[in-house]
């Protein structure tokens, strides 16, 4: 393990890594960065080479997305069989830099709490402010951690909303570095919405976040689903980069926990079980 990026000794290189939409790269051979390193991205026609230094990194194509690693994973890039279901709108919503930590952008991904302060009017609003109990676990057998029974009142729970819903989510975070979320759907009674994060690591305290969205909603038009995602998505990325300390904290009881934040216990235990550093604390420091 680890045998393409010697200094890096723990487990972060064992995941894969999403470089971005395929769609959206340049014909030819364009520079990106993971875990402090240059990558070179070459695209001719279809085909898709990812190098580093003169060594050519594995790849995989899944989601229109282009993925890579610099380890070895224990398994393929994280399955979302909605993905495939046909009657879904694909809304990838592009590449957005954000000077936060990958595990930062994942843990606020996964929080509740700031949805009436951060996104106000939109995915929440005072004075419905508590976040109500949820379940959280790390599932052993699919190695990712799951929150349930999450329920938000929210304004706007999407472009399709037209009024206030008690909203359902369950949040899977898939990779260390990946997470995705179902979420009520105003237009399906027994469907969810699904949300997926994408987080390139660039340097400890930089990341590319890549969403992306399989939505059941014929009505609204691509730029409009884009643009309600990017305004929530330009809202967190303020908060993110005024969070201290940068690198998330690893340390036992570095920060004090509270009832909403489960979620972001279990991922902080689950990223330790795994060894992957990159971004706490306990990793590579930041520049
Ligand atoms: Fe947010």
């Amino acid at each position: 393990m680890n045998a393409l990026v010697p200094e890096v000794t723990d487990g972060s290189n064992d995941q894969w890594f999403c470089l971005g939409c395929i769609q959206d790269m340049p014909q030819g051979a364009h520079g990106t960065r993971l875990l402090g390193h240059d990558l070179v991205v070459t695209k001719r026609g279809d085909l898709l080479t990812v190098r580093m230094d003169e060594a050519e990194l594995p790849l995989r194509e899944r989601y229109g997305y282009l993925w890579t690693t610099t380890g070895t994973p224990a398994g393929e890039v994280p399955e979302i069989a909605e993905a495939d279901e046909r009657d879904r709108r694909y809304v990838p919503c592009g590449a957005i830099p954000v000077r936060a930590s990958a595990p930062r952008v994942i843990e606020n991904f996964l929080d509740m709490a700031h949805f009436p302060f951060v996104h106000t009017d939109i995915l929440g609003s005072e004075p419905l402010t508590e976040v109500e109990k949820y379940r959280c676990e790390i599932r052993r057998d699919v190695d990712e951690v799951w929150a349930t029974d999450c329920v938000f009142t929210q304004p706007k729970a999407a472009l399709a909303a037209t009024g206030a819903i008690r909203t359902d989510y369950i949040y899977r975070v898939t990779t260390p570095f990946t997470v995705l979320l179902y979420k009520t759907c105003p237009n399906s009674a027994t469907r969810w919405d699904v949300i997926c994060l994408f987080v390139q690591p660039v340097e400890p305290g930089v990341s590319i976040a890549h969403p992306v969205m399989f939505l059941l909603d014929d009505t609204g038009t691509t730029q409009d689903l884009i643009a309600f995602q990017q305004v929530i998505f330009l809202q967190d990325k303020i908060i993110l980069e005024n969070q201290r300390p940068v690198l998330l904290p690893l340390e036992p009881r570095a920060e004090t926990p509270t009832r909403a934040d489960a979620s972001s216990i279990a991922y902080r235990r689950w990223l330790k079980e795994k060894n992957c550093l990159y971004g706490t604390s306990l990793g590579p420091k930041a520049a």
